[in-house]
């Protein structure tokens, strides 16, 4: 959600401040601020907006120091503004700090603390937070105990970094339910909500675990827990670096990443496909075949674009794992009361691994006994390290905020799974070599779907001013149309609605004139004939329509005003490039509107907020 930096170390640490703001700026970009301790005190700087308005600040009033904390900011408490931007202080300004998530006892304890005295300026749960910690300070205590003693007070969730005046080139970072993540390099320390804010510097990293603490000093580090026992923490060495990070000559995040699909897709399946045998192998479920053959149904969790995936997963799953599948929102799950049994797999998807509700979801079905499976894309995540096992989709990182690389990974990771659950429960060898080719052959379709980009641009220039689109589409390709209007609606602001494609008769057919233009995925499988009709009764309307088809089909132009043509495949992986045109027009729609394509508005890649 918000983005935090802190360092400590022998070097000026603005500009490494500033730059790994920048690299987390996708996270959050409502408001940015830096703490320095420089000339023996203090120094505090903040500004609305994004992290070039902060910069811009910053050459008016300068600040220096070798220890310094930054963050960038998606409002939660309070309005974007100056005042409500981190780092947060006390009135003496004795104590700043920068904090993800939310206090939820903010109110009971910003009473108790205005009623010892204190002033409060922000309208922000976080200052609560600076004030009690100084309150600790005040008694003596150094800042390491200080934080602890205000974090035992504190109900709700934080990934935070503190630094006071009277100890410099101290830093306390520590985490519950909020990332934190300590990065080790030659005799200078790091601390970050992600690994992206410090990979430019060092690829030895320590995760926090809930309820931990590391406290730093140009000296050193140690991790404790916040009731200050101290805990060994294993050291990982990352697996990517700045390259993957940055946006290789291409204009958008977001655009690096639709053109990496075949490549993302590739490594999302390397090592996993037996040909030959007609079998899927995914180490990391720690499940025998015994227990797959027992699963006697699944239930998919995830938010956004992951729970789209989960919809393609569970029409898979049970047409060849002949398994029953229920996709739900993951925040709608958690407060219910789902019936759970031991029979029960449940399987997680999320691409950051740290979305709040699919993580307490996740909890409460581990909770309840269920076997939890991940499906994750950042390695290390919480989700990842919480669940029972699963599988990671191995995309690299993804900035855009729109998920698009992630996405059709994770489609073609619950493919596998479909052909390696398939296999254990009667699918046939012949089938399963089917489904393994035609995996094996996905990325050099998806460069060919790929080259659809001009086409998809001249659409783009046409239709780009409309307020409304219809997205149609059947079976598999239903969450591809919940999917295509999704992107579009997220980054270029345009109303677009996703439906089942016989289902628009019940409703979205009121919607259709000349100025409707409607995307109907109609790829040559079972509903084909059917999605055609329906395009009649669009047309019929006089209603725009735009086709995503399989090559080589000539029909669809009969009835369609434009074409996006996409490769064949078998049916249940038809989606992952019958999207890529949908990606493409979400973006060059959003690119001609004058759209910021990779952080819109309001929106954030991660959310760890309920
Ligand atoms: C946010 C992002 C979406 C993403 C969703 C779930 O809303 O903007 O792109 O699909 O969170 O995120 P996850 O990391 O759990 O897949």
């Amino acid at each position: 959600m918000c983005g935090i930096v802190g360092y400590v170390g022998h070097r000026d640490c603005l500009p490494i401040l500033i730059e790994g703001l920048k690299r987390l700026e996708y996270r959050g970009y409502d408001s940015a601020g830096v703490a320095l301790h420089g000339d023996g005190a203090l120094q505090v700087v903040k500004a609305a907006g994004k992290i070039r308005q902060l910069e811009a600040k910053l050459l008016e009033h300068p600040v220096k120091g070798r220890f310094g904390i930054a963050h960038t900011r998606w409002a939660t408490h309070g309005e974007p503004n100056d005042t409500n931007a981190h780092p947060h202080t006390d009135e003496a300004r004795q104590v700043a700090l920068v904090h993800n998530g939310i206090i939820e006892n903010f109110a009971t304890l910003k009473s108790a603390l205005i009623a010892e005295g204190h002033v409060f300026t922000t309208d922000t749960d976080t200052e609560v937070l600076a004030h009690l910690i100084e309150k600790y300070l005040k008694r003596g205590s150094k800042l390491e105990r200080a934080v602890g003693a205000a974090l035992r007070d504190v109900e709700g969730t934080y990934g935070l970094v503190v630094m006071c005046a009277t100890e410099p080139g101290v830093l306390v970072g520590a985490r519950n339910g909020s990332p934190m993540v300590l990065g080790i390099a030659d005799g200078e320390y790091y601390l970050a909500s992600d690994v992206a804010a410090i990979i430019e510097h060092t690829r030895q990293v320590i995760y926090l675990d809930d309820g931990e603490m590391a406290v730093l000093s140009p000296d050193g580090f140690h991790t404790a827990t916040i009731s200050h026992e101290l805990v060994e923490k294993a050291v990982h060495d990352v697996d990517w670096d700045l390259s993957q990070i940055e946006k290789s000559g291409y204009e958008h995040f977001m655009l690096k990443e639709i053109m990496e699909q075949p490549d993302a897709v590739r490594n999302a399946s390397r090592g996993r496909i037996l040909l030959e045998e007609g079998l899927a192998r995914l180490g990391g479920l720690n499940l025998n075949d015994e227990q797959l053959r027992d699963i006697r149904r699944i239930i998919i969790l995830g938010c956004g674009t992951s729970w789209h995936a989960g919809l393609i997963g569970e029409y898979m799953l049970e047409e060849f794992a002949r398994i029953p599948v229920e996709v739900e929102y993951a925040s709608e799950f958690r407060y219910r009361n789902p019936v759970l049994d031991e029979g029960t797999l449940v399987l997680v998807i999320s691409q950051s691994g740290e979305t709040i509700d699919t993580l307490a979801a996740m909890r409460e079905a581990r909770r309840r006994g269920a076997r939890v499976l991940g499906v994750v894309n950042v390695v290390g995540s919480t989700i990842a390290r919480e669940s029972d096992g699963g599988v990671y989709i191995h995309a690299g990182p993804e900035i855009g905020v729109a998920s698009t690389k992630a996405f059709t990974s994770q489609v073609t990771v619950l493919a596998l799974l479909t052909l390696l659950l398939g296999r254990v429960r009667g699918l046939s060898r012949d089938y399963g070599i089917e489904i393994a080719r035609e995996l094996h052959a996905l990325p050099g379709k998806i460069e060919k779907a790929l080259q659809a980009r001009d086409a998809v641009r001249r659409i783009a220039e046409l239709y780009g001013r409309h307020d409304n689109f219809i997205y149609l589409g059947r079976g598999f390709h239903f969450p591809v149309a919940l999917e295509g209007a999704l992107k579009l609606k997220e980054i270029s602001y345009i109303h677009a609605e996703g439906y089942p494609a016989a289902e628009m008769k019940h409703g979205p057919i009121a919607l259709i004139d000349e100025n409707m233009p409607v995307v109907f995925i109609c790829t040559r499988d079972s509903a084909y004939e059917k999605v055609m009709s329906n395009m009649m009764e669009v047309r019929a309307r006089k209603g725009r329509i735009i086709a995503v088809a399989t090559e080589g089909d000539h029909e669809v132009q009969t009835r369609a005003d434009h074409v996006l043509y996409v490769p064949a495949t078998i049916p249940m992986l038809q989606p992952i490039l019958s999207v890529i045109p949908l990606q493409l027009l979400a973006y060059d729609i959003a690119v001609a509107r004058g759209c910021d394509v990779d952080q819109p508005r309001n929106l954030a890649k991660s959310v760890t907020v309920e």
